[in-house]
């Protein structure tokens, strides 16, 4: 991974000290409330319900074992001894002091980490495929291009002050494993007929109030030009995009607004200024960057173990968990696991300090000390030998992050609502805990196959419930806490936008209501065929019907 220079490390330093001399000054009084509110959510610190809250920033969803040691620290010294994994790959910690921030922080930057743009309307953390430089279907790997947007992006003084906050996603597979359409600018890896490398740029992607997904404005853009191109959509952006009203300002409405031919005709007149310009990726460049993602020194060639073969024969509960929670790897002998933080009756994306002390201790054993954080809410590790999955599952049980749901419709995204979300208008933790808890029967699951139940419990759509096969949105009746079912969302290479299915539910009913949707997949579909294809199949009216019954048709 890529390792802080001094520049990078005093910058960070600086920081600390700069916020923490703003907190003093804020706590004395000397600085008014007003002052100190854009100073501290330049550092990642929100006031949310019920304490301050820290969001800290794990670039493109990478950590070392040291680094996620020292959140399991940050979490037992000065949260509740726990840490929330989100949607963005980023960390919150939701029980933070205000006067102990600056300490947090301090901690964070000896294992060079930050909370620097995680908030405000700037360019945010950079996310990617979670198996980027591993995967079985890789085109090139992308890190080392978020690791060059990172450093041009960070503190860009030019867009520390954009019209709204800015989503950046770059992905390396065949397959879109980081919902490039649904972000601000995606980026999707392509080799051009030379076999050279560059990206497919999307842009104008993006959930919230009015779901977009991002329009192809380039096929294909030499990887050369990657920042040069970037900086031409930024100030495009910059230039026309709605300062007047918070709800047009995101980029998704300029390129509705403009249409994407005439946005990306602006794009081409503004990138005339910067091609070829200082920041075009040299060669010489790109490798000393690429140098850093090299990857651990894989054994060439791993053992036959008929240990291993006969584990998977004979326990039902570590082979289920191999079927879903292990990826082929690139490496011969090698896998990549995903570690489930999805246990039933957890709140989904939520570690506990031991479990991230768990973590890094697995990390270190098996996987070359890395880690990543998905945006489906779970970790991973990524190189490990195939002879000791067992060995890895065994202790990952014991931990409580081996739950075999990896991709499974308890395999829940969430995010934190009503519990801690001072914009929520409805929980959704106990949302996802009921759907768990009514569908944990581990042979109904598998029957189902794939699933993707998405939850947020506001418009906002931290939970990224439009792009569930199933999405659940919290919304308020009345001061009543009310929930609307969406279908047909995905993602990847053939996203969608799900739908409203019909009239909100009470939280109550929400399970079997769930649980009437299954049954109608289960009648309607053809052998084999996948939840989300069914849908797409049938369409929403078997599902309607099943759910509201004629009464509804009869109403819409
Ligand atoms: C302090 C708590 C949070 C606040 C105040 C907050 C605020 C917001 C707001 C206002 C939006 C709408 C932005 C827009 O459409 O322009 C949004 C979107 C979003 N947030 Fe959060 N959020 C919070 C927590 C989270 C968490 C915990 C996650 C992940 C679980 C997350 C991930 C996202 C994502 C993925 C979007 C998608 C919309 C998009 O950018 O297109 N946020 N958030
Ligand atoms: S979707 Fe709404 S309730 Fe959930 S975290 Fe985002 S802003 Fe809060």
């Amino acid at each position: 991974m890529y390792i802080y220079n001094d520049i990078d490390q005093r910058l960070v330093d600086d920081r600390v000290s700069l916020f923490r001399d703003q907190t003093r000054r804020f706590l004395n009084g000397s600085l008014s409330e007003d002052d100190y509110r854009p100073l501290r959510l330049q550092n990642g610190l929100y006031i949310q319900r019920q304490s301050p809250m820290l969001r800290v920033a794990i670039p493109y969803g990478t950590l070392s074992s040291q680094q996620m040691r020292a959140l399991a620290r940050i979490a037992r010294t000065w949260d509740r001894g726990y840490g929330h994994f989100t949607t963005r790959c980023n960390i919150q910690f939701n029980w933070v002091r205000l006067a102990e921030v600056p300490e947090i922080l301090a901690e964070l930057a000896k294992v060079q980490m930050h909370a620097i743009q995680t908030s405000g309307n700037c360019i945010r953390n950079i996310t990617t495929d979670q198996f980027a430089g591993v995967a079985a279907d890789e085109i090139f790997d992308p890190r080392p291009y978020c690791e060059i947007v990172r450093q041009w992006s960070t503190l860009a003084p030019e867009f520390l002050f954009l019209p709204r906050k800015f989503k950046i996603a770059i992905a390396g597979g065949k397959e879109d494993r980081a919902a490039v359409r649904f972000h601000d600018i995606g980026a999707l890896a392509k080799l051009d007929a030379d076999g050279q490398p560059g990206f497919e740029i999307h842009v104008g992607g993006g959930l919230g109030r009015t779901p977009m997904l991002g329009q192809c404005i380039k096929p294909f853009l030499p990887r050369a030009e990657l920042i040069n191109y970037f900086e031409a959509i930024l100030r495009v952006y910059n230039r026309y995009g709605r300062r007047d009203n918070k709800y047009k300002a995101r980029i998704k409405i300029l390129v509705k607004d403009l249409t994407p031919e005439k946005f990306s005709q602006e794009v081409e007149e503004e990138w005339a200024y910067s091609r070829n310009g200082p920041n075009t990726i040299s060669n010489a460049g790109f490798a000393a960057m690429e140098a850093f993602f090299t990857g651990p020194n894989y054994l060439e060639r791993i053992p036959h173990d008929p240990a291993s073969l006969d584990a998977l024969r004979n326990n039902r509960i570590y082979s289920r968990w191999v079927a879903r929670n292990v990826a082929l790897h690139r490496k011969p002998g090698y896998r990549i696991v995903t570690l489930s933080l999805k246990k039933t009756g957890i709140p989904p994306g939520d570690a506990t300090a031991d479990q991230m002390d768990a973590i890094s201790v697995l990390a270190d054993r098996f996987s070359a000390g890395e880690i990543r954080v998905t945006h489906e809410q779970n970790l991973i590790l990524p190189h490990v030998a195939k002879n000791d999955l067992f060995e890895l599952w065994a202790i990952a049980s014991a931990y409580g992050l081996a739950s075999p749901n990896i991709g499974l419709l308890t395999d829940v995204v969430c995010c934190p609502g009503g519990d801690f979300c001072s914009l929520a208008n409805a929980k959704s933790i106990p949302v996802a805990t009921a759907i768990q808890e009514r569908f944990d029967k581990l042979d109904y699951l598998f029957d189902l196959g794939p699933l993707e139940l998405n939850i947020s419990g506001c418009v906002n759509a931290c939970g990224h419930h439009h792009i569930g096969h199933i999405g659940i949105l919290g919304v308020d009746k009345n001061n009543e806490e009310w929930y609307q079912i969406t279908m047909g969302g995905r993602e990847g290479k053939r996203a969608n936008i799900g739908r409203v299915i019909g009239p909100s539910f009470a939280a109550a009913d929400i399970p079997e209501t769930i649980n009437t949707l299954l049954e109608t997949y289960v009648r309607l579909r053809h052998e084999g065929e996948l939840f989300i294809d069914t849908v797409e199949r049938v369409g929403l009216t078997p599902f309607k019907l099943a759910v509201y019954g004629g009464a509804h048709e009869a109403n819409h």
